[in-house]
């Protein structure tokens, strides 16, 4: 049975992976910062010696923007050095490492969907920080599936539940109209990331689900489909921060290629949780 470590399991990815995980096929070792902080070398090490995954996701990340901007120290130890040490360790003992990244690592002012093959642009320290996860990544493991998502939801807080507390408080709610990228469902992810473990297909993938929408439309989007259009008024405005790329879709060019399953379309898949979740 395939031993398959998950770090940052309390986390949107992680939780998902967990839930979809079938536990009669795979060995699961599942694991947030108060079990194991990836930052921690020693503690990574002994984890892997004493468990020996066939297979590491690491889902763990400082995914907060502004903490980012705020402690970047902090972003680049957990978002880079944490990747990292995986990587040393994973590929010691001959373990593949699935690291999740982000669009955030794009930034770039264009109005074209970002592939696998373009070059990495960050704005934020976030982004810049999980680039240089990424890079580490490629550097110190032969084994590795690199998977960048954006505008991930589902089990815990995020824009979906974010939208559905305002709802909850009344009012208004201000929303940015400039940023453009595309919803995925945390299980849409998890369905990609599992089809990686087994798999024998190696590198930087992207998967997000299809389609793209400004932050206001997914605003509206989630009202519509919960039926609250009357009970919250969503007011678009326009970023200027600088901090979120503008234009950040990915196009999921190596599955494709690759024959793999893409996931499904964002307005479908958004439908598709809000009823599992009864919203
Ligand atoms: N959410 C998105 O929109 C999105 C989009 C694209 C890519 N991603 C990437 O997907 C991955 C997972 O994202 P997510 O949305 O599931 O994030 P999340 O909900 O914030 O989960 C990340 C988990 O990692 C934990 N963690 C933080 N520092 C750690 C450390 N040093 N050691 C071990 N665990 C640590 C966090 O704990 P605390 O909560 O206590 O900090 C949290 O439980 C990240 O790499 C992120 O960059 C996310």
């Amino acid at each position: 049975m395939k031993k398959i470590w998950i770090t940052g399991a309390a986390g949107h990815v992680g939780s998902a992976l967990v839930r979809l995980l079938d536990c009669s096929r795979y060995e699961i070792l599942a694991t947030d910062i108060k079990e194991i902080d990836i930052t921690d070398v020693q503690t990574v090490h002994t984890c892997c010696q004493q468990n020996h995954p066939d297979v590491i996701i690491n889902c763990a990340g400082l995914t907060n923007l502004q903490t980012c901007e705020k402690y970047p120290d902090r972003a680049y130890q957990v978002n880079a050095l944490g990747a990292r040490n995986l990587a040393q360790e994973a590929q010691a003992i001959g373990a593949k490492l699935i690291q999740i990244s982000t669009d955030d690592v794009f930034g770039k002012i264009q109005s074209i969907p970002y592939n696998e093959f373009d070059a990495l642009s960050p704005r934020s320290v976030y982004g810049k920080s999980k680039a240089a996860g990424e890079q580490l990544v490629k550097d110190l493991i032969h084994r590795y599936i690199i998977v960048r998502s954006s505008w991930v939801y589902g089990f815990g807080k995020d824009f979906v539940s974010d939208v559905l507390d305002a709802v909850k408080n009344g009012g208004v709610l201000h929303v940015a109209s400039n940023q453009i990228s595309t919803p995925t469902s945390a299980k849409e992810l998890a369905k990609v990331i599992i089809g990686f473990i087994k798999s024998d297909a190696y590198g930087t993938y992207h998967a997000v689900c299809k389609g793209s929408c400004s932050r206001y439309e997914y605003a509206k989007a989630i009202l519509e489909l919960t039926g609250h259009t009357d009970h919250l008024h969503v007011e678009p405005f326009v970023d200027e921060s600088g901090t979120r790329p503008r234009y950040s879709v990915l196009d999921n060019l190596m599955l494709r290629i690759s024959g793999m399953e893409e996931p499904k379309d964002w307005k479908d898949a958004l439908e598709e949780y809000l009823k599992e979740q009864n919203l």
